[in-house]
């Protein structure tokens, strides 16, 4: 008998990286300018300088700061808010899984470590300016570690075109993706090939720093119930909300 989990194991063994490097490559070269002009405009006399020099001072503090809240999330704050969308999932040890946007595969990963007979799939462009490293090798790498490359498949594929039957799959995870596609309609277009490879009473979980009103919005319109938006979780920065619904 299957018995549905409420206590998820995540994964912790792998290099998962860190998201967005580019952004938080340019925080710290900001930073670092504003600190060097700070320095610079203080050694200038008169109280206007002295001023300018405190908040190019504070800007390259607060540059500094968000730089040290992007890496903590990507390596620690994401492990907590992960544990939520495992827990709106549900996932059975044969269910068939995917992580839509999976990079270097902690969601994935976590989804597998619940799975004895079932499958997790992980989709992706692997686009390193999304996740420091992203690639397949590193992912299925991240598998081997884990312990779970034998419940673990990796598939080059976009969002907006699953390559995949109707029906598939029991859960459906992504994480921090489908932001990445910047026009709306082409979001539209991920959040619909979701909901046709989603299985009737499958359920969607879907963890994202923006458009998080609009996936509900878009998955109510696809024919989801109980679609519900969570509370924002300050563990990650920026910080996120997960949105949630099943397909009945
Ligand atoms: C910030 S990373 C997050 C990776 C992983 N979900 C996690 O939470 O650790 C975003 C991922 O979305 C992928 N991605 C961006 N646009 C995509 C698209 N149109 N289709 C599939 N994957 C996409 C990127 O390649 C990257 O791996």
């Amino acid at each position: 008998m299957e018995v549905s989990k409420f206590t998820y194991e995540l994964a912790n063994k792998g290099n998962y990286g860190i998201d967005a490097p580019p952004v938080v490559r340019n925080l710290s070269l900001i930073g670092i300018l504003l600190i060097i002009a700070a320095g610079i405009v203080f050694s200038i006399n008169g109280i206007v300088w002295r001023i300018l020099s405190i908040l190019f001072l504070l800007g390259g503090i607060v540059c500094f700061a968000e730089v040290i809240m992007m890496v903590w999330s990507s390596k620690k704050g994401k492990r907590h808010v992960v544990k939520k969308l495992m827990e709106q999932l549900r996932v059975k040890e044969s269910d068939t899984v995917l992580d839509v946007g999976c990079g270097r595969g902690f969601v994935l990963h976590s989804l597998a470590k619940q799975l004895s007979s079932g499958k997790a799939i992980g989709i992706d462009i692997w686009n390193t300016s999304d996740q420091s490293g992203n690639s397949p090798e590193i992912t299925l790498q991240n598998a081997e570690t884990e312990g779970v490359k034998d419940r673990v498949d990796v598939i080059d594929a976009d969002a907006r075109a699953l390559p995949f039957e109707p029906n598939t799959f029991d859960a459906i995870a992504s994480s921090l993706a489908i932001h990445n596609i910047a026009d709306r309609k082409e979001r539209q277009k991920a959040i619909n090939e979701i909901v046709r490879v989603l299985k009737t009473n499958g359920r969607v979980a879907i963890l994202d720093f923006q458009y998080v009103a609009e996936y509900a919005q878009m998955l109510e319109k696809a024919g989801l119930t109980d679609v519900k938006i969570s509370k924002m979780y300050f563990a990650m920065f920026p910080p996120v909300r997960i949105v949630s619904g099943i397909k009945k």
